[in-house]
């Protein structure tokens, strides 16, 4: 079946946040923040898995390491559940209320590290995020790029989860998977080389937001960060 998407129309502004482990995304998103706030912009930061009290007791299944019973579709299911409650509870709320909303990972985790890496099927993961998302995708989708070993020497401080534990050559197929989306979805999809100074990178995603909300919402958010 041919997927039709209708876009969903709301003052605020969607941005997703995606990449391997270990890419800065959360010091990225901290800055990212920080600038809305700055400019007295209303701005609401989210997660994925966890985003609500449901989504935090699906994460809690999706990411304990004792799961390791858990089947690829089940997987797969759970994120999406996850996913479906947190549009509707959050998300989609907060846009119509004229929100900018920054999610940690969004439906092009589901795509690459379910439907790509546990080989699901890409066609699928996409017809099944349309669903659990209502059809609500990002106005603009980060993927901070970065080697796997790079990613790997940053967390070695932390305790891995159940995702975190996969062997290397997954994490490599994950990094490879964003590429892949990116190339297939220019528009949509921007990759920022997150190897980079966390300066540098942080002025790399403020350009590449400003450009797209100027272009896509320019009478109302523009306006207000307009000088
Ligand atoms: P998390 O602890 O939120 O960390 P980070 O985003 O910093 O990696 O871990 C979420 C994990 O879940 C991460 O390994 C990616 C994975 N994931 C999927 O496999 N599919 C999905 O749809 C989502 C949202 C996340």
């Amino acid at each position: 079946m041919k997927r039709v998407i209708k876009k969903l129309s709301y003052p605020g502004f969607f941005i997703s946040f995606e990449g391997g482990e270990g890419a800065g995304k959360s010091t990225q998103i901290r800055h990212l923040v920080a600038f809305f706030k700055k400019n007295n912009l209303p701005v609401e930061l989210t997660l994925e898995p966890g985003g609500t009290p449901i989504g935090k007791k699906v994460r809690e299944l999706l990411l304990d390491p004792k799961n390791t019973a858990l089947t690829h579709r089940a997987e797969l299911l759970l994120y999406l559940a996850d996913r479906a409650q947190h549009v509707e509870e959050f998300i989609l709320p907060a846009l119509k209320a004229g929100k900018i909303v920054i999610t940690d990972r969004y439906a092009d985790s589901s795509n690459v590290y379910q439907g790509i890496c546990r080989k699901l099927g890409l066609d699928e993961t996409m017809k099944l995020n349309d669903f659990a998302t209502q059809n609500l995708y990002p106005d603009l989708a980060i993927i901070l790029d970065l080697p796997v070993k790079m990613g790997f020497d940053r967390m070695r401080q932390r305790v891995l989860d159940r995702m975190e534990r996969e062997k290397a050559s997954f994490h490599q197929q994950v990094r490879k998977g964003f590429l892949h989306l990116s190339q297939k979805y220019p528009k949509r999809i921007q990759v920022v080389n997150a190897a980079q100074s966390e300066d540098q990178v942080q002025a790399e995603i403020a350009r590449l937001i400003l450009a797209r909300i100027k272009k896509t919402k320019g009478t109302t958010l523009w306006k207000k960060l307009a000088p």
